[in-house]
């Protein structure tokens, strides 16, 4: 989603600003802009599309200045184009924003009666207008700000410059992480530490409710009270920050190739002796049934570790998408874990969620994959999946290793419950240590996959199938080519199939099930002969066993390695992601950073 970045700096800021900007590209953004303080007069430049179209209009047009303030923005309010790009400005004040002002058509209202005219559709342009109305009241920027804050209702970041005031910046946190960077003689702002990484390691994240009044000295920090506070500064690892696509064309493939070192972390924190080990805290003999809610991919490795949890430790497990679950406000149980999954840990509809659990249920633990993020932070208990940054859009090593840690969950889960002896434990644990290597072996199909691409990449819509814990595998694997390639596509419990969606199959409609060799098999083949009666063209994606049972009329076939209950998901859900990479890039798709997408969704 929007990223925000602010610099008081000893030199021009305009490029360095227009740099940070690209280092949160991967957020996902449709139009951009910065501004700066110069000479006591503010000015801006901003354009829609790509940060390459912000930096042509500076070749042309350049922005003088040592302080500024800069900006990409995921359209929430008005059309992305020039006028509705950030930063906004009214007046001696100027504004970026991450996240949503809810209540401002009753501010705009408000403050027409005091002359002020919106330019533009968008909520952030009430802010400058709002807090340029308490300027023009003889309000110093501080104050100003704070009386602007206390009116607005929402989830927002904000950073304010102001006319007149080089050596002043304005940081404030109400549901959208900020991270304020401290450099030798200079500050700088950004939604997260990576915008910053090359100007500065040391970082102080603002809590919620902060507002930091910023100059080249240092921050002062006001909590939610109006008290002064003190908030730490970190040092972030430089690897933390780096993002670097390592020789490959897109992050994606970077990352999905990735998956087998990434995945053999999370397995050596988590069962460092072979067997898991979790914190002390999560007692699982405390619980009977478990609640996990996420959003997205997080949703479909919920969906998965449903199965584990409910067969491998016969505990009763809800999964829900948070948006529904926050506003179904449905009665937890006494005795209840609840779970949320969430990569970037700042969703709003996640966090949301998790709140409304926090005094309901029994604990509450968080996999995230950003240990300072807000979903971590509010967590009870907040389990790293230690995916390394995913900067493509589309997820996928983080959606492995959430699996990861959930099968650890539910094999720690199923110990706790005396739903499993030693040797089942064991055998479930050589089948998760042997991922890292499945993984391997399947990577090494990649060009076979690209070759299968080639049949999605003309089709309009293509069907994914899948049963018991390939369901959640197929889904996930509808969304990543949508995602990826605007293919329309759906996917079903495989036994759905006759309920339906039957009624789709011709020739042109591609089908992909996902069927390992297991105790399903039969049934899915059942399934898929129906779609072949039918003349639909079946990719079947399976292991040698199912090739030597069941390949005869199938259109095309990938063999994958063998593999169990755990593994299954895991590594099956590598075709699902190099299938939609290849048909993207067969279509020429933005891959990284797909239209409308964005990375971290702050915003309901
Ligand atoms: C995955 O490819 C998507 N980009 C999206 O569904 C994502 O998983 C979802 O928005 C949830 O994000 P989170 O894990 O950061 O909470």
């Amino acid at each position: 989603m929007c990223g925000i970045v602010g610099i008081l700096g000893q030199h021009q800021v305009a490029p360095i600003l227009v740099d940070a900007l690209k280092r949160l590209e991967y957020r996902g953004y449709d139009s951009a802009g910065i501004a700066t303080v110069n000479n006591g007069l503010l000015d801006r430049r901003r354009a829609v599309g790509k940060l390459v179209n912000l930096s042509d209009v500076l070749v042309h047009n350049p922005l003088a200045g040592l302080a500024g303030i800069g900006h990409t923005r995921w359209a929430t309010h008005g059309a992305a184009n020039e006028q509705n790009a950030h930063p906004h400005a009214c007046g001696p004040v100027t504004v970026v924003h991450n996240g949503i002002i809810e209540n401002f058509r009753d501010l705009r209202e408000t403050l027409s009666a005091h002359g002020y005219s919106p330019v533009t559709d968008t909520d952030t342009e009430t802010v400058a207008m709002l807090c340029a109305h308490y300027l023009a009241q003889g309000h110093d920027p501080k104050a100003a700000v704070q009386a602007t804050i206390a009116e607005l209702d929402g989830a927002f970041a904000l950073l304010f410059l102001f006319e007149g005031h080089e050596n002043l910046m304005i940081a404030a946190r109400k549901g959208s992480p900020l991270a304020i960077g401290h450099g030798d003689g200079e500050m700088y702002v950004g939604s997260d530490a990576i915008a910053l990484a090359p100007m500065t390691d040391q970082i102080t994240y603002l809590d919620e409710g902060d507002i930091a009044f910023i100059t080249r000295d240092g921050a002062d920090i006001i909590d939610a009270t109006g008290a002064p506070a003190h908030r730490d500064i970190q040092r972030i690892e430089a690897q933390a920050t780096v993002i670097d696509k390592a020789g490959h064309k897109h992050f994606m493939t970077k990352e999905i190739h990735e998956q087998p070192v990434v995945l053999s972390e999370a397995l050596a924190r988590y069962a460092p002796n072979g067997i898991p080990a979790l914190p002390e805290a999560l007692d699982f003999t405390k619980f009977d049934r478990i609640l996990m809610v996420a959003c997205g991919t997080g949703y479909y490795s919920c969906l998965t570790a449903k199965y584990w949890f409910e067969q491998i430790a016969r505990i009763p497990c809800e999964v829900d998408v948070a948006s529904e679950f926050r506003y179904r406000e449905p009665p937890i149980a006494p005795r209840t874990l609840a779970i949320f999954v969430s990569q970037s840990g700042e969703t709003a509809d996640t966090l949301a969620a998790l709140r409304y659990a926090k005094d309901q249920a029994d604990m509450i633990v968080s996999l995230v994959n950003v240990g300072t993020s807000s979903i971590a932070r509010e967590a009870d208990l907040a389990l790293a999946i230690l995916a390394g940054i995913e900067v493509s859009v589309a997820s996928t090593k983080a959606y492995t290793n959430q699996l990861t840690v959930l099968a650890l969950l539910a094999l720690a889960a199923a110990q706790a419950k005396g739903a499993i002896d030693d040797h089942g434990l064991a055998s479930h644990m050589k089948d998760l240590r042997q991922v890292p290597d499945l993984m391997r072996q399947t990577l090494k199909l990649d060009n076979d996959i690209a070759s299968l691409a080639k049949t999605l990449a003309p089709a309009p819509s293509v069907l994914f199938l899948g049963r018991g814990v390939m369901f959640a595998t197929a889904l996930e694997a509808a969304l990543k080519l949508k995602e990826l390639s605007y293919i329309h596509a759906e996917a079903y419990a495989s036994g759905e199939l006759k309920h339906g969606p039957i009624a789709l199959i011709e020739p042109a409609l591609p089908v992909v099930v996902f069927a390992p060799h297991d105790r399903l098999f039969d049934k899915t083949v059942s399934n898929m002969q129906e779609v072949m009666a039918r003349h639909g063209q079946v990719m079947l994606i399976t292991d040698a066993q199912g090739r030597a049972s069941a390949s005869d009329g199938t259109h095309s076939l990938l063999e994958l390695p063998a593999t169990g209950d755990l593994s299954g998901p895991i590594v099956y859900a590598l075709p699902a992601q190099l299938l939609a990479y290849h048909t993207a890039m067969a279509k020429g798709t933005d891959i990284d950073q797909p239209r409308n997408l964005a990375k971290s969704v702050t915003v309901e």
